[in-house]
């Protein structure tokens, strides 16, 4: 058995999706209490098992790690007790003896300034000190985290980022690294590894641009807009201050220093090349238009 927390979140679909591929049996999903019947609950139904219960009630966590010989740990977005749901996890797989442990960390995550990123580190350290055997893998930033804004910059060929436009992210497309956790998750050979995964090296915003105006065939320029601006449109559409604190962090440190990594050791994982920024575009664009 299989369990994979924070399953109906993006992460958690995709890798749900890429383990039914390999043909993994006896997956269990753990979902938040009042999510049972979400759309994303329903979709991961047709090859999870689905256990109800919160993430930080350790009962929960015992009863979903009975019988579990592998673990996928991945901790909601932007949580604010995200090292105390690391420890109950940690805890309650210890005490099922949970063979595999596979966290799903973060590129760089010793960046004190970004707390998600902080906070995982200190997970990472509790697993180092954990009777487990464990693989840590450190993704950069999804691609999928484009898509939100893909209307806008399709159609009013506007990029929009709160930092500058020469701010550098090496990207992730969220099928590669989730192709990586259901090879780690159901092949021997990777315990006590740490995966920094990037598919692309650092992508300047400007970049990124000329990529979408390349691929749609359209200008793409980038526009970047201010903290403050960023922040009132955040309050509007209601995100929690934890979360507004947390990634303002994040602008500030990704304006910096941007946050860029390398794709070998994902090359390597995947016996083939990274899936490219053109080439999420390019298949991003033919699903949507076959949608249509
Ligand atoms: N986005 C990126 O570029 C990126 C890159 C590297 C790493 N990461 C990391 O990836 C992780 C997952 O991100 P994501 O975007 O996939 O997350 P997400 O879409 O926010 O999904 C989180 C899931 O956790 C569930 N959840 C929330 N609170 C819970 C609780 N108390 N108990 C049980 N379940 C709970 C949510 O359920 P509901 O559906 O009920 O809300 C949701 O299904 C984060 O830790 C993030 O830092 C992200």
């Amino acid at each position: 058995m299989i369990l994979i927390t924070g399953a109906t979140g993006k992460t958690g679909q995709a890798v749900i999706a890429a383990l039914a591929l390999r043909g993994a049996r006896g997956l269990r999903a753990l979902v938040r209490p009042g999510s049972q019947s979400s759309p994303a609950a329903k979709k991961i139904s047709a090859q999870a098992e689905i256990v109800v219960g919160d993430l930080l009630d350790t009962d929960a966590l015992t009863a979903a790690c009975s019988g579990v010989h592998a673990l996928y740990h991945i901790c909601p977005n932007m949580h604010p007790q995200e090292t105390a749901i690391g420890r109950k996890v940690i805890a309650a797989a210890c005490a099922a003896r949970v063979s595999r442990f596979v966290y799903h960390s973060v590129l760089h995550p010793q960046v004190e300034s970004m707390p998600h990123h902080w906070n995982k580190m200190r997970v990472e350290e509790m697993l180092c000190a954990a009777q487990l055997s464990f693989t840590i893998l450190q993704p950069g930033a999804y691609m999928q985290n484009l898509l939100p804004d893909w209307l806008t910059i399709s159609k009013r060929g506007v990029h929009s980022v709160p930092y500058p436009p020469d701010t550098r992210l090496s990207l992730l497309d969220l099928a590669d690294l989730a192709a990586v956790a259901a090879l780690v998750l159901t092949e021997p050979g990777h315990s006590g590894a740490t995966y920094e995964l990037c598919g692309t090296p650092g992508l300047t915003q400007t970049q990124l641009a000329e990529c979408f105006s390349e691929q749609l065939n359209r200008a793409v320029r980038t526009e970047s807009i201010s903290l403050n601006d960023w922040e009132k449109a955040a309050r509007a559409r209601g995100l929690a201050d934890y979360a507004i604190a947390t990634l303002l962090a994040m602008f500030r440190y990704y304006a910096l220093h941007g946050l860029c990594g390398s794709p070998n050791v994902l090359r390597w994982l995947l016996a083939r090349e990274p899936t490219t920024l053109a080439a999420f575009v390019q298949r991003t664009a033919a699903t949507l238009h076959h949608a249509q």
